[in-house]
């Protein structure tokens, strides 16, 4: 009897979880009840970063405390910036972070120990210290001097700060601040699933992290954010982009930034994100890439019937913000360890090793021939 394959565990439900949901109701994504675009306009990054990991908003004391510890824990050990000040200089940055998080695993004292105590700890320490890191060898790659972060700048801020010396406009701070939030969660995605894969073995939430991150830097999950701008810089110029985007289809080509494996009729987090990109244009006072974005999507629409996901928006967001193109989806990951840890947490919280099975296609039952005879 030919087994039931789902490629791709599509359609599959694996596992049950608190942390987010797709509410076909409000059609909006929830993180633990919340509509994301409803936290985007009442909230900073930070407020939403202690929701996904605790359960709950912060009250004015629990949101200080947060980040208090999250600021104390900026700091990079000796070890980990003599490391990245010897990372080759192109690296991609997704492996820079990767390889980060790894070495924070080999120091971290807590690395033994699964509790959820000794997890949220460690999970402070990763989600502080890889903005740092990542900053770090942005300033590296480029010759110049290593940022320190400073305590009394948010979570957005202090990153512009490491990576630009200066914090910008409030309105581009909280654009991105939005793409933290609309970043941060989004259920059993790839690199979400990849992580409780390893925690379900019982290893560690670095190893987990670092699986994930691993998973994410992928072009057909959070690395498409970087091939967005790939595609943006190909078509330069609004008026090329008709012709492109219709020759690309006609080729067949998977469009960067578009279609979803859950939202079929447009994912809920990209009219929020586009209205940011809106108004970060506004300030940059530069409309071109807005324009390429519209025309491009109106043709995947119209043709394919094939929305835009979060990832579209944001590329150019973080372009116009003047970030490199390869450090698009480490932006991803500093958000993400939030919902990467919440899901870790949960996973320890009523574990079961997951372990699939595989319908065997392979050869029948043969006898080895020894090696003189073969
Ligand atoms: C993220 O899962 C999450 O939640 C992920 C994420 C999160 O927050 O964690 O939301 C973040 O990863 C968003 C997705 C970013 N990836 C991209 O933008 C890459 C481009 N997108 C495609 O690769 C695709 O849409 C996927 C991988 C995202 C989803 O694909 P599915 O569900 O596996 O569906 P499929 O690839 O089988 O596509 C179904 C059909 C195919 O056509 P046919 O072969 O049936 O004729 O739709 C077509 C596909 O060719 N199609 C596309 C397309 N996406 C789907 N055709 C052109 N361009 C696209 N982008």
């Amino acid at each position: 009897m030919a087994e039931d394959i789902k490629k791709g565990l599509l359609g599959i439900v694996v596992d049950e979880t608190e942390v987010s949901k797709v509410m076909p109701e409000i059609n909006s994504l929830t993180y633990r009840g919340y509509a994301a675009q409803d936290l985007c306009a009442k909230c900073k990054f930070e407020e939403v970063a202690y929701l996904i990991l605790n359960g709950e908003l912060p009250s004015e004391k629990q949101l200080k405390n947060f980040e208090k510890v999250e600021r104390k824990e900026r700091n990079l050990s000796k070890t980990l910036l003599e490391s990245i000040k010897n990372f080759p200089k192109k690296s991609h940055p997704m492996d820079v972070a990767r390889t980060a998080v790894s070495i924070m695993g080999l120091e971290d004292k807590e690395t033994k120990d699964n509790s959820s105590e000794a997890n949220l700890r460690k999970v402070m320490r990763i989600f502080a210290k890889t903005p740092v890191a990542l900053a770090a060898f942005y300033r590296i790659r480029k010759g110049k001097k290593i940022i320190k972060p400073k305590s009394s700048l948010s979570f957005s801020e202090n990153f512009f700060y490491m990576c630009f010396g200066k914090v910008p406009e409030k309105e581009i701070v909280k654009a991105f601040d939005v793409s933290l939030i609309l970043y941060a969660e989004h259920s059993f995605n790839v690199s979400t699933f990849t992580a409780r894969t390893i925690t379900s073995s019982l290893s560690d939430i670095h190893g987990a992290i670092t699986g994930a991150i691993a998973s994410l830097k992928g072009p057909l999950h959070g690395g498409a954010n970087e091939e967005v701008m790939h595609m943006m810089n190909k078509i330069k110029k609004p008026e090329n982009a008709l012709n492109w985007i219709n020759n690309a289809l006609d080729q067949k080509a998977v469009v960067m930034g578009f279609g979803h494996r859950v939202y079929k009729s447009g994912d809920s987090r990209v009219p929020t994100m586009r209205e940011y990109f809106s108004k970060v244009a506004k300030v940059k006072k530069d409309k071109k890439f807005e324009k390429i974005y519209d025309i491009v999507e109106k043709v995947m629409i119209e043709r394919k019937n094939i929305h835009p996901n979060v990832d579209y928006p944001t590329g150019p967001t973080y372009h116009l913000m003047g970030f490199d193109t390869d450090f698009f989806t480490p932006i991803f990951v500093i958000s993400r360890i939030t919902g990467w840890s919440a899901h870790i947490l949960e996973q320890h919280a009523a574990n079961k090793l997951i372990r699939p099975l595989a319908s065997y296609k392979g050869s029948g039952y043969r006898k080895v021939v020894p090696l003189n005879q073969r």
